[in-house]
């Protein structure tokens, strides 16, 4: 008896002696259910100090969403079948080719990020197509109301440059972008559940006078006001001029992307769109299933080793969807066709004037 008291007691003050090792093995007592996630323990740490500057959802995090999307997003089934190269998909090449991928128009402003993950994957040995969708999963986690995103590991570091063209544009009609999205491998269903990532956005390259005006109410929140918002009734232009492929919003310092406003209101995603305007866990779900199957684009999944426990479970959102205060039922658009827009409270207090997303 004496004995097993003793053997317990030794047992625990070994493992009080030593937070370093884990049964794992990761770093600092952290645990991951496959030996192999341990690595991501040392880029989250690196990541949230550094690039996230101290975990916050903020630019960086939305420069990466637009990065995970345009790397994934260079995948072709149409250039395949033509015998032509159509793209790895989520293979890291906006990192690996930026040479060629950063002079694509499409992905202009990313270059200092670019640069910033390039520094984060050769310091810890990671493949860039790898890391793209694990700083895009931590950058989620650090926005309150986020999905806790799917992470995949070992997408292997050799890619060839994607091909041009393949980024849906703001001034595109929505055939274009639904059929490159197609094209692709997403539905317009997926399109929609994609488009949460707006819902934690801003412009900077569109309209230079309204620099980074988000593209809801709420841009560090990951909600349903984006889908709210850009379904109500354009009447106002926040600066001089209307930028490029900007249009009219509801709100002071609100930009409106002619893309977003044409899918809102299209019978093909506009019953979609709303339905997503109603519930902010709707939101959350649908885009977390979204984004696991743009995560694996130009891969077999089954190929790849699961490192979600990695990944921080984002905050919570408590408040509930509502129409912004000054505006009512009424300025609805009605797009889905049968489905009147859901009735939604209405925010108390002023009309807001939007500030610039920091
Ligand atoms: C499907 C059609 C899409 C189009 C046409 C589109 C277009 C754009 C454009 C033009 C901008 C403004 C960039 C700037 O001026 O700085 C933007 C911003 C953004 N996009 Fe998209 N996008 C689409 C889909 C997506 C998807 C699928 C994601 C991610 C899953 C995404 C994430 C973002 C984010 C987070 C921003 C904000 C960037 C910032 O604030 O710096 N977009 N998008």
């Amino acid at each position: 008896m004496k004995f097993a008291v003793f053997a317990t007691l030794a047992v625990i003050v070994g493992a009080l002696a030593r937070p370093q090792d884990s049964p794992s093995g990761c770093s600092n007592g952290r645990n991951a259910a496959n030996p192999q996630c341990c690595v991501w323990f040392d880029v989250l740490d690196d990541l949230q100090a550094g690039f996230y500057q101290g975990a916050k959802c903020e630019s960086p995090v939305r420069k990466i969403l637009r990065i995970v999307f345009h790397d994934s997003i260079g995948f072709s089934n149409s250039l395949t079948a033509a015998g032509q190269f159509g793209g790895g998909g989520a293979d890291g090449s906006i990192i690996a080719h930026s040479n060629v991928e950063l002079a694509f128009g499409a992905n202009g402003g990313l270059t200092t990020t670019i640069e910033a993950l390039r520094a984060v994957g050769l310091r810890h040995g990671v493949s860039y197509g790898d890391l793209i969708q694990f700083a895009t999963a931590v950058g989620e986690s650090n926005c309150v109301g986020a999905p806790r995103l799917e992470f995949l590991a070992g997408r292997s570091n050799s890619s060839q440059p994607s091909p041009p063209g393949l980024i849906p544009g703001p001034g595109n009609a929505v055939t274009a972008i639904i059929n490159r999205m197609a094209d692709a491998g997403l539905t317009a269903d997926d399109t929609v559940d994609l488009l949460a990532a707006h819902s934690i956005a801003a412009q900077e390259g569109l309209n230079g006078n309204i620099f980074r005006s988000p593209l809801d109410s709420t841009p560090q929140v990951l909600d349903s006001q984006f889908y709210i918002e850009t379904s109500l009734k354009g009447t106002i232009q926040s600066g001089p001029n209307l930028g490029f492929a900007e249009v009219r919003s509801p709100i002071q310092g609100e930009f409106r992307m002619k893309a977003d406003a044409d899918l809102a209101r299209d019978p093909r995603t506009s019953c979609r769109w709303q339905e997503m305007a109603t519930s902010n866990e709707l939101v959350r779900i649908r885009h977390r299933a979204a984004m696991a199957k743009m995560s694996v684009l130009g891969f077999d999944r089954a190929s790849l080793i699961d490192c979600s426990d990695v990944i921080p479970t984002p905050q919570s959102l408590n408040a509930l969807p509502s129409i912004p205060a000054g505006l009512t039922q009424a300025d609805f658009d009605n797009s889905c066709p049968d489905t009147p827009f859901p009735n939604l409270p209405v925010a108390p207090g002023p009309i807001p004037t939007l500030a610039a997303a920091p």
